[in-house]
């Protein structure tokens, strides 16, 4: 018989497989303790936990699990409509953010097409492309940061989609508005422009990246609920862009892509200012502390516009292992070429407070 791998797709047989943080469970199991000793500051989520009303509305919304959800989403698109201030067909959801990323392959790469992103990128951009057959292209980052005019110049004949993660994870970087401008003037209307604002919510001064939306551009403005709003469980995101190009895409997507509790939770979650608030006040005041003990250790760190921050601990695959037996779990950046380094997400005070001791305590071991 074939083996299977002779059957499939050809674009697949190297494709890495997207290595997600490890579970708190798992990881407890292993060291034998219970979950709740473990810290996870690995996967860039809320430390407060969802809005007490997108819980409210999860339970309201489970009296309903044996009814298929609403296909079009239409509550939750119009909502973000309303807090956006564009049209519902302007709206696109997503299982994730992540699915809007495979709908863009879907609609737009073939075999043989190539996208644009920056060194150090998210690396979905990639893994995606590569499941259609698409080469990617990475444009050399600028003091880590995306070096949008580079991103530019790396624009061809077969250039399909250019991927900007802003802000950039695992680096923290943001590029400015005048940077933006620039690169909108340059691209070709031929190639789709994605703007991946996962982080969106926790910059104090972000961009205006909807006016080429507005303008008609084929743009693509990706937007989500697991960050800020706490809701990574559920796997809501979005993606907005001209009605046009919305339509082109709810081609490509499963009819009940997102489930009807992450839908009303979303909703909920969406009315509930003040945990939005209370969550970017803790986030700014633990990233202001870790980069400042960063600094008073030694360690280089990228100054960081999202919920983590990137820090260089010299062996990065090392500290994580010792940081988890003291039962902390960072992520390591090896798949990002960046090896010397680690991410920790921001948590809350005492988390964050813990964290910098047990890395304290690690980092004098591994000097001694
Ligand atoms: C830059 C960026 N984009 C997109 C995502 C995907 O988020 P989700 O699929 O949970 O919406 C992440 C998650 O870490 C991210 O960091």
């Amino acid at each position: 018989m074939r083996p299977v791998w002779d059957l499939a797709n050809p674009q697949l047989r190297d494709l890495a497989v997207y290595q997600p943080g490890k579970p708190i469970e798992e990881t407890a199991r292993e060291l034998g303790c219970a979950a709740d000793e473990i810290i996870k500051l690995a996967s860039n989520e809320n430390p407060l936990g969802p809005s007490p009303k997108a819980v409210a509305a999860m339970r309201a919304a489970l009296n309903s699990a044996h009814l298929y959800p609403d296909g079009g989403g239409f509550y939750l698109r119009d909502a973000l409509a309303a807090q956006i201030g564009c049209g519902g067909d302007e709206i696109i959801l997503g299982s994730g953010s992540n699915e809007v990323i495979e709908f863009l392959g879907h609609a737009f790469l073939n075999p043989g097409d190539e996208i644009v992103a920056s060194q150090h990128a998210f690396v979905v951009y990639k893994l995606i492309a590569k499941v259609f057959g698409a080469r990617t292209i990475e444009a050399p980052a600028s003091e880590y940061g995306h070096d949008l005019d580079a991103m530019a110049d790396a624009i061809t004949p077969r250039t399909r989609i250019v991927f900007i993660a802003n802000p950039n994870n695992p680096t923290g970087t943001l590029v400015r508005q005048d940077a933006i401008d620039r690169f909108m003037a340059r691209v070709p209307e031929r190639v789709i422009v994605c703007l991946d604002e996962a982080y969106y919510e926790y910059v104090d001064d972000p961009p205006d990246t909807l006016q080429f939306v507005r303008a008609g551009r084929n743009v693509v403005v990706l937007r989500t609920f697991s960050k800020i709003y706490g809701l990574a469980n559920l796997r809501v995101g979005y993606g907005i862009a001209p009605s046009a190009l919305i339509a082109v895409l709810q081609k490509a997507r499963q009819p009940f892509n997102v489930n009807g509790i992450g839908q009303a939770a979303a909703v909920a979650a969406l009315a509930d200012e003040a945990h939005r608030e209370e969550t970017k006040r803790v986030t700014d005041n633990g990233r202001a502390y870790l980069q400042e003990q960063f600094a008073a250790m030694g360690l280089p760190f990228i100054p960081s516009s999202g919920n983590f921050v990137l820090v260089n601990v010299g062996d990065g695959a090392a500290v994580f292992r010792e940081m988890l037996q003291r039962r902390i779990i960072i992520r390591a950046m090896k798949g990002y070429a960046l090896s010397e380094w680690v991410r920790i997400s921001i948590g809350t005070m005492e988390q964050n407070r813990a964290c910098v001791g047990a890395l304290a305590d690690v980092l004098k071991l591994a000097n001694a």
